[in-house]
């Protein structure tokens, strides 16, 4: 239902490359900042028809850099609209292996946010969450300036707080086994900073009723195993290990990692749980551990005889008894000391700006994207994006309840999927309903101790809930039935601007929006019967269309899961609709607007080129090659292949020949029937 996506390009770049031409300058970082300057400078003006043309000619230079228009069209639609991309935007034979849309628009975004964290603290219109989040960037910045002995001495103190380190005692000095209690200090540690290691405790929703909360205690999210000479380097340069201590004591870790790995599943909480009371946990790995302890240490309260818990792979907790058997107390210890302190490892060598950003990311997710909201949140923005979404649902609708070849669905069917449709709400994802002063209003920072000033943010957090993940990409939530907007998306002059024709708009904002709301009738546990056989065949009809379809040379496999082709086809044909009712409002003097300098195409060609090159991408053959034997889903280039040769209108707004690939004879439809 998510998948990777796209990305866009600031319009200002392209006017910097209007002399320039050879787009290949686009991915030169020190490029980012004569952008920046060339936005600023360009939005601060006050005279919008020039500052119209400007973007309009960037927007046009930029879908002109991806084109190769001596292609036919109704050949090859994407070859059309993209051909020129891997030029610009080459992968590589190691990173990237692909380039796309998503990661420019994920770029851009990112030196926002980068810039909103950099403006100077003001106590008059900030907020106090904010203020602090500031300081926590500025700390972090600030940090590289310690000296290393102090640095180090200030994880040797994070780390005494919950025991000793093996690894760190002193020459000649005995670390204590028997005082050492490996269950008492990941307790502690959870306890203090949230961390999971070796053991998890979660408060989580139940998977079939998400509005039941359950506590989960088990297996920890599995993570990849790291490299012995990498470890050995972290031990080395953070904590001032001698070379063969790190290095012997790299391997103690790595092996320990590797062999719980093998215990461990994949599979998300809530698959593979137990239901158990408090004694049974006590009992059931006893005397090794004692799991009911283990939460009591945590929670630091005595579970009530008939309180419930849900054990979280239980096979794992097995084979921790095994490892644990034949693990030596000090190994144990510098495993859970090292996953501690990595936390808190800060590599000096690396670039400040990217480590910071990192941090800012991951310790203040929904402030960070609120933060952007509120800048490019602006109310004719919002006004903006949901006209074109009410334009598509209103399309959705009528399409629906007047054409004949919706026929298929039973009268109640119907009505079920037209109140689906009404009912679901857009939401651009920017957190405005949460009160961060009020969530941050305990935390207390210090303006140069950064590392103070993470412990002081992991353990604000609550210990029991997992960090906050802000998705990246769209998405459409059942829960609340709405659809959700990434705040990325309001970033002006990539997908959207009031500059450019609404065409564009359309083609990728609306075809954004119309494949989430296509999603929200992925559940069909109500349709009826004899509907449901009649979807079975439209379904049937897209499974043999696209496992004809080629990608570097092989066949697409075979799949029954249709829901994505499905849902890219809804999306283009509902976005087009929209389009099509937006233009038919418009009063023909207007028309010009609708088209972009140096572009001959007419704005039904535009929407379909915007379309397209969202999808832009490279990718390099290895790349290519997994991606077509394991298929996680289906290329870029035919998803835009296959729903564009499905869509008459498209092959007659190209003049497409009949039988041309993109005028086929089959047309595999879902819902309604063509415009003309
Ligand atoms: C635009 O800016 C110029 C000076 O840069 C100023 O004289 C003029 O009044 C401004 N016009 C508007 C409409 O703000
Ligand atoms: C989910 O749990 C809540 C609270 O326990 C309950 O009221 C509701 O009926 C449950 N819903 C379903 C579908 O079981
Ligand atoms: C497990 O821990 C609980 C609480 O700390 C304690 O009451 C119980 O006796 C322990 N059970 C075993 C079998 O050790
Ligand atoms: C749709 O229905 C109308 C009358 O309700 C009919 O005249 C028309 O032929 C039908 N169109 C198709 C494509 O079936
Ligand atoms: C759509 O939903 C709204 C309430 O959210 C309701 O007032 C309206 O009548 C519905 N429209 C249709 C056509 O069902
Ligand atoms: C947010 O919380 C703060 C501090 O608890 C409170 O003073 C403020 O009124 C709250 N704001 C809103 C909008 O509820």
């Amino acid at each position: 239902m998510r998948r990777v996506w796209f990305g866009a390009l600031s319009a200002a770049l392209l006017s910097l490359c209007l002399s320039c031409v050879a787009g290949h300058l686009l991915s030169l970082p020190e490029l980012d900042t004569q952008i920046q300057l060339q936005e600023q400078l360009i939005s601060q003006h006050n005279d919008s028809a020039y500052v119209q043309r400007v973007m309009r000619l960037a927007k046009s230079a930029e879908m002109r850099s991806y084109m190769q228009p001596q292609l036919d069209a109704c050949e090859d639609f994407f070859a059309y609209s993209c051909g020129n991309w891997p030029k610009i935007n080459p992968a590589h034979a190691a990173q990237p292996r692909e380039t796309n849309y998503q990661q420019l628009l994920a770029n851009g975004y990112r030196h926002k946010q980068q810039r909103l964290l950099e403006q100077p603290a003001d106590e008059d219109s900030d907020d106090l969450a904010v203020l602090k989040l500031k300081q926590l960037y500025a700390s972090c910045l600030r940090y590289r300036q310690t000296p290393l002995p102090l640095y180090r001495q200030q994880l040797q103190e994070i780390a005494a707080a919950f025991g000793r380190m093996p690894a760190l005692a002193l020459p000649g000095q005995l670390w204590p086994a028997e005082a050492f209690d490996w269950l008492a200090t990941v307790a502690q540690i959870k306890g203090t900073y949230g961390l999971d290691i070796l053991l998890l405790l979660q408060q989580a929703p139940e998977l079939q009723n998400q509005t039941r909360r359950r506590l989960y205690v088990g297996q920890p999210p599995r993570s990849a195993v790291e490299a012995p000479h990498e470890v050995a380097a972290q031990l080395e340069q953070h904590l001032g290990l001698e070379a063969s201590l790190a290095r012997q004591t790299a391997q103690q870790i790595v092996e320990l990692e590797s062999l719980l790995a093998k215990g461990m599943s994949s599979r998300p909480l809530g698959v593979l749980t137990e239901q158990r009371s408090p004694a049974e946990l006590a009992n059931a790995y006893a005397p090794t551990f004692n799991l009911t302890h283990y939460v009591e240490l945590v929670l630091q309260r005595p579970l009530q005889p008939d309180e419930l818990l849900y054990e979280h792979v239980d096979s794992y907790q097995a084979h921790l008894l095994v490892v644990l058997a034949q693990t030596p107390p000090q190994a144990l210890a510098n495993y859970i000391f090292h996953k501690l302190l990595q936390h808190f490892y800060y590599d000096r060598s690396a670039p400040v700006v990217a480590r910071c950003m990192d941090s800012a990311t991951q310790l203040f997710p929904e402030l960070l994207t609120n933060m952007a909201y509120r800048q490019y949140g602006a109310a004719s923005t919002l006004d903006d994006i949901d006209a074109v979404w009410q334009q598509i649902k209103r399309s959705f609708y009528n399409l629906l309840e007047h054409s004949n070849s919706t026929e298929w669905l039973s009268l109640d069917t119907r009505r079920l999927v037209l109140d689906q449709v009404n009912a679901t709400r857009l939401l651009v994802n920017g957190y405005a309903h949460l009160n961060f002063t009020e969530r941050y209003k305990s935390l207390e920072l210090k303006p140069h101790d950064f590392l103070f000033n993470l412990g002081a943010v992991l353990s604000q957090r609550s210990a029991l809930e997992p960090p906050a993940v802000v998705p990246t990409g769209p998405a459409y939530d059942p829960l609340e039935n709405q659809v959700l907007l990434p705040v990325a998306l309001l970033q002006p002059n990539f997908l959207w601007s009031r500059f450019y024709p609404r065409a564009l708009r359309y083609g990728s904002l609306g075809t954004i929006m119309a494949e989430q709301l296509a999603h929200s009738l992925d559940t069909r546990d109500a349709w009826d019967a004899a509907t449901l056989a009649e979807f079975g065949k439209r379904k049937s009809c897209y499974r043999h269309q696209y496992e004809r379809l080629r990608y570097a040379g092989n066949y697409l496999p075979s799949s029954e899961l249709q829901d994505n082709n499905m849902a890219d086809n809804a999306a283009i044909q509902l976005a087009y609709l929209g389009y099509r009712r937006y233009l038919a409002n418009l009063a023909t003097t207007a028309l010009t607007t609708e088209q972009l300098p140096s572009l001959s195409h007419s704005p039904e060609q535009l929407f379909f080129i915007s379309y397209a090159q969202l999808w832009c991408n490279d990718a390099n053959e290895q790349f290519r090659d997994k991606q077509s034997l394991l298929l996680t889903g289906t290329p870029n280039a035919l998803r835009v292949q296959g729903a564009l040769a499905n869509l008459a209108d498209f092959a007659r707004v190209f003049g497409c020949a009949r039988e041309s690939p993109m005028n086929p004879e089959q047309r595999c439809l879902l819902y309604g029937k063509s415009v003309n």
